[in-house]
Parts: structure tokens; sequence; C-alpha cells
């Protein structure tokens, strides 16, 4: 495609010209146009407008037009936390939790994470990247633009590189713009269970290494709770990442708060995820500390798993930034659809569509080290676009929950659905 034009867009939502993460209050002002034209030239949009102005402003209209009366047009979702490499499906312990079993338990009798270590570790490259792949596509046609992706099903040298080569070659086949973070912090694998040190030297001594020379990642994440990483093992995990130019991302008060909060802010993370279980003391330490990343919420984690949801409101009130992202992976979220992620955002964690659409759009984008080329709708940016069927209003998307209401998406400025 060349130049395309959509005319007669009943909401052009999320139209910002200046590109900047969104903290607190800023998270419920959502810019948009009503009764829009937008243009993009190549893979970038290059402008946009009233209708009533259209023909002073584009004297020359081109070929491809597209009447987007009464639906919106929004920023593609930007999905900054997930697990979409993986192998096999954890139905039955699905089954084992309903019937009463903890994670704790499934855990230690080597279920869970483990688990699918197995099953990742059994499959081959090509396997790995044909069975992800798909799994791309689906949420691609959900409206997912962009999307981080972490290792941490291999927990072995050759397999935690393996993970990482298949996210490498997913970013070089997909038109979608991908992120690769590096979780050989995901748990200790069973060889290691009473050696943390050992574990820890083959991550920092042996893995990272061939990481950095590859190129293979470019986020560093831990797992940091009670039974897997420890804050201060976190600690020395990220810092070695740190040293290799990979910027640290946690995994952080999923199940019990263990003072991990504090390891992230000493090191700058670009983003704390999870944050289900909060003590008070720790949002105090995130309000008072001036730290600037994001609190990557998870809702459809939570949701799935049954924990108490994140206090959202909490974090928007002490002027904190939040991202919304899928977690999709084979234990605590067996989905990637971020249209539920924003549902389950807004009815369970109270968030206001705004500020859910915010943290699904430019705060993900930011939350990947993406904000200045997605996320927003501004001359220059990547032409990553949702346009939804004709709806009543914003609201309606949240609120029509389970329903599909992503009609087509482009993506670099192609139409894939
Ligand atoms: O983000 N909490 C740790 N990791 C994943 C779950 C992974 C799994 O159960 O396979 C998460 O929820
Ligand atoms: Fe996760």
């Amino acid at each position: 495609m060349s130049n395309q034009l959509f005319t007669n867009i009943k909401q052009l939502v999320n139209t910002r010209p200046d590109s900047r993460p969104l903290f607190g209050k800023e998270m419920s002002e959502l810019p948009s146009l009503d009764d829009a034209w937008l243009l993009i030239e190549g893979n970038e949009i290059s402008a946009f407008g009233k209708m009533n102005s259209l023909k002073k402003d584009l004297p020359n209209l081109p070929n491809n037009q597209m009447d987007c009366s009464g639906r919106l047009v929004l920023p593609a979702w930007c999905d900054s936390h997930t697990h979409l490499v993986f192998a096999g499906s954890r139905e039955k312990e699905f089954v084992d939790k309903i019937r009463g079993d903890s994670y704790a338990e499934i855990n230690a009798r080597g279920g869970g994470i483990l688990n699918t270590v197995q099953k990742v570790n059994a499959t081959s490259a090509d396997e790995l990247f044909n069975i992800s792949w798909k799994r791309l596509e689906e949420v691609a046609k959900l409206g997912t633009g962009a999307i981080e992706i972490k290792s941490g099903y291999g927990l072995t040298v050759e397999g935690e590189l393996k993970m990482l080569r298949v996210i490498k070659k997913l970013k070089e086949k997909s038109s979608l713009q991908i992120k690769s973070t590096f979780l050989g912090a995901h748990s200790y694998p069973m060889i290691y269970r009473e050696n943390h040190a050992g574990y820890i030297k083959e991550i920092v001594d042996e893995m990272l290494p061939v990481i950095a020379g590859e190129k293979l990642a470019d986020f560093i994440d831990v797992f940091c709770e009670d039974g897997f990483f420890s804050p201060e093992e976190s600690e020395t995990i990220l810092r070695a990442g740190l040293r290799f130019g990979l910027q640290p991302k946690m995994h952080v008060n999923q199940i019990h708060s263990t003072g991990g909060i504090e390891t992230g802010i000493k090191l700058n993370a670009l983003s704390m995820d999870h944050l289900e279980t909060m003590a008070d003391s720790d949002i105090v330490y995130m309000k008072n500390s001036g730290w600037k990343g994001f609190c990557t919420l998870l809702p459809s984690a939570a949701f799935f798993l049954r924990l108490p949801f994140p206090p959202a409101r909490l974090f928007l009130n002490s002027g904190l930034a939040i991202a919304l992202a899928s977690d999709y992976n084979p234990g605590s979220s067996p989905s990637g659809n971020m249209n539920t992620v924003i549902s389950l955002a807004c009815i369970q964690m109270k968030l206001l569509p705004e500020e859910a659409l915010n943290a699904a759009t430019n705060n993900g984008a930011f939350a990947m080290g993406l904000g200045n080329y997605l996320g927003s709708i501004a001359p220059g940016k990547m032409a990553n676009l949702t346009i939804t069927s004709p709806v009543p209003s914003l609201a309606y998307l949240p609120y029509r929950f389970g329903s599909n209401h992503i009609d087509k998406v482009i993506i670099a400025g192609r139409f894939i659905v």
C-alpha cells in the first residue's frame, strides 16, 4: 500500500502531538478527534484532521480510500508483557486448581513453569517457531501491533538460547514490532533447586555473554517471589544484565510482597509487573521514590489465578504510570486477547475506559521502549492501527466484553485483517 485515506471516522482516538509516558491523573485524558480523516503514507501516519477541512487540507485525494462511518480508529494494542513462545498446554493443572490444589502445591511437584520447561526443551526450534507464529497471528487479528516476548521456559543454556533465537526469528519475519526479554530467572530448574548460586552463575557466566554477543535480548527479567528468586538474587541477576546493556524488568509482588519493589526502584527497572499483592509500605515507597518506570498490570492473570486484582486506582492516585498487558502464557493467562485485558481492567480494577486505553497503547509502547514510534496517533508514527465495527462510543468497547469489536487491523501501513 502506498497512500491510504480513511474518511468519516466517528472518532480518531489518542491523537497526541508529543510522545511521552502518562502518569497518574494524566492517564484519564484521551485526546480524540470526532468526524475525522487520517492519511497514511507507506508505513507511517502522515496527517489527520476534521472532515470539514479535508478539501482544504488535502487538495489531492489519494485513490485508496476507506469510509469509516460509525467506526473508531485507534492505535493498535501494545502488549508489553507476554510469554508467547511456549509449547503444550496446562489444562490439567487448570482442572487440578478447580479441585482445590494451590499454585504452590502444583509447583512443588514439578508442575507449573517446570511442566512447560519440559515441553519446550522437548520441542525443536522450528516447531517452536511455527506454533509461536500462529499465536502471533492470532493476537494480531485481535488488534495487537507490538508485543514483548520473554524466554524463561528453557532454563538451560541451550534451552534459553533456543527460545531467544526463536523470538529473534519472529522479529525478523513478522511485521509486528517485537521486543525480546531474557527471563532465565523464571524458576530454578530441578537440578539447581538446592544450588541457587550454581544456576545464577550459569545465567551470568554462560547465558548472558552469548545473549549479548548475538543481540538476542532487549531486556532482562526475573520472577522475584517466595520459592523463586529472592530480592538479593534478583538484584545480582539484573545487575549482570545491566552490565550487558539489558534494561531490567521484574515479575514482582504477584503472590507475596518480598521486598522486590525496592530492588526494582534501586535498579531503575523499566517496568515492575504483576503487583497483585501490595503492602501499604510498597505503595508509599513507590510514590516517594521518584521512580519513572511502569506498573505493568496483568488483569487476565489475576482473573485466571483468582488472585486479588492490582490496586490500580491507588497507583494512579500516587501519580504512577500504568501499562496493561496480557501476560500470554500457558499457566496464568492462556489468552493474549488485549480486548479482554482492557475489559477486565475497567470491570475489576476500576480503570476508566480512557485510562485503560492509554495503558494499553501509549504507556504499553513506552514500557517496551517503543513510545517514540508507536502507541498514539501522530504524524511520523508507525501506522499500527485498528478500526472497530460501527459502535456507539469508546466505552462500548470494554463494556461489551467478550465480543470482538476489532474489524480491521493495519500493521506498519498494511491491512492484515
Ligand atoms: O507471569 N509468574 C511468573 N510467570 C508467569 C507464569 C508462567 C507460567 O505459569 O508458566 C506469569 O504469570
Ligand atoms: Fe509473566
